[in-house]
């Protein structure tokens, strides 16, 4: 069973694009929890875990640079945010490097996962909704 259900009308920031990269995440973060409910071997979760650090550093730069691009106001704000949850993940990867698999593949470390982003999309990524729903993103 996936750990998030997506639902756009909920979840949507009325930006084509960051809405598929947000879909893109929870997809990923889903993967992870099968991977952990089902006892996939260690490659395969360290792959998911790279995927999702990988995929996160490229949405999170992608939307940074559109909020800068149309002057968004709480830009820098916005970017500690990402960058606090691109450090706690790059943490756990360690913890998972140095063979502390367990902790990286509780159910408790995938709830954290799942609670950032939603919250960050429904209280965050929402704010610049506005700003940008008609501009040319890429
Ligand atoms: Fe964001």
């Amino acid at each position: 069973m996936a750990v998030i259900e997506w639902d756009k009308s909920k979840f949507t920031v009325n930006v084509e694009l960051f809405d598929a990269h947000h879909f893109k995440l929870v997809e990923i973060i889903n993967k992870l929890h099968d991977a952990n409910s089902f006892n996939y071997t260690q490659e395969i979760i360290f792959e998911i875990i790279d995927e999702l650090v990988d995929y996160t550093v490229f949405h999170f730069s992608t939307e940074e640079k559109a909020l800068e691009k149309y002057g968004y106001s709480d830009f820098n704000n916005h970017k500690k945010f990402h960058q606090g949850f691109v450090d706690i993940v790059g943490k756990f990867k360690q913890k998972i490097e140095r063979g502390d698999a367990i902790l990286w593949t509780s159910i408790e470390m995938i709830s954290y996962l799942r609670d950032w982003l939603l919250t960050h999309i429904l209280l965050e990524d929402k704010k610049y909704s506005n700003l940008l729903k008609d501009k040319a993103v890429e």
